[in-house]
């Protein structure tokens, strides 16, 4: 096999396989075709995105859930693109293997395909993204198209799309009843237009499933039971940083009283003298 060949073919398992090279479009579809599950995590630093993707995450997404988690507001609706572009750089510059998804926010790409193809543009060539996620069924439909025919990987999002939280009334399960077919017809819909994948949050467990059987690329969910192709998680709800986390979230871990026990251990040091001591000086 030469070097070219082994650079595109596809890689093993997208959840830990090697690195050497990045995780495509190609691989995510192969993992489909082999039934195989595989994770995805936000991350918005170059630190965290290394140790997720030294772990073998094989999609990182700098969400625009960064308005919340990163920025401190209250919805993903006040993020900027100036605002995503440099996080996007920086989970770039720290992961080696992972395929790395932009959000795109807020304003950025509904007026449009116009507007949606300048904004992804900039994500890809400031920030070195590799594909774009887009909030939106139908409506969105032309600027899929425009992304898709540009040649950038486009990510698609169903379901709970927290940009429309205001028309919502609030984070709802959303795809009940009736709602559920037009849920149905908007992932066909992405898919002919060219969407690698949808993300589908908070919908009801049976719908996810007829939605994954549906489909020949991954749903991803986020909220929407264990029958999708793939699970995403925000890194602080997983971690156990966020203060009071959605249903959906499983707490792997107590980050939060974590830092807390380190942080009051150093204070306690600093404030009764005990570090620094000799080890952590300089002679
Ligand atoms: O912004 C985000 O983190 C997301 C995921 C929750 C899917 O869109």
């Amino acid at each position: 096999m030469s070097s070219a060949t082994s650079v595109t073919s596809p890689s093993t398992t997208l959840y830990g396989g090697k690195a050497g090279r990045r995780v495509t479009v190609r691989d995510i579809a192969a993992a489909k075709e082999r039934g195989e599950r595989w994770p995805m995590v936000t991350a918005y630093d170059a630190m965290t995105a290394r140790v997720f993707d030294e772990a073998g995450i094989p999609v990182l997404l700098v969400g625009d859930s960064a308005a919340m988690v990163v920025y401190g507001y209250d919805s993903t609706l006040p993020v900027s693109v100036d605002d995503l572009i440099p996080l996007t750089a920086a989970v770039v510059r720290g992961s080696a293997r992972a395929l790395v998804v932009a959000d795109l926010p807020f304003g950025s790409y509904q007026s449009s395909p116009q507007q949606a193809l300048e904004t992804a543009a900039r994500f890809m060539k400031e920030a070195g993204a590799h594909a774009v996620k887009l909030e939106g069924g139908r409506r969105i439909l032309p600027q899929v198209e425009a992304l898709v025919s540009a040649g950038i990987p486009v990510m698609a999002h169903l379901g709970l799309t927290p940009q429309s939280v205001n028309a919502f009334g609030g984070y709802r399960v959303q795809g009940r009843g009736q709602s559920g077919d037009e849920l149905m017809a908007d992932a066909k819909a992405l898919e002919h237009a060219g969407a690698f994948s949808v993300v589908l949050e908070c919908v009801p467990t049976d719908l996810a499933g007829r939605v994954t059987s549906a489909l020949s690329i991954p749903t991803i969910g986020i909220g929407a039971g264990p029958d999708c192709d793939a699970q995403v998680l925000v890194w602080q709800d997983l971690m156990g940083l966020t203060q009071r986390p959605a249903k959906f979230v499983k707490k792997y871990s107590d980050l939060a009283g974590e830092m807390d026990r380190a942080v009051r251990d150093f204070a306690d040091e600093v404030t009764s003298g005990a570090f620094p001591t000799a080890e952590h000086s300089y002679s």
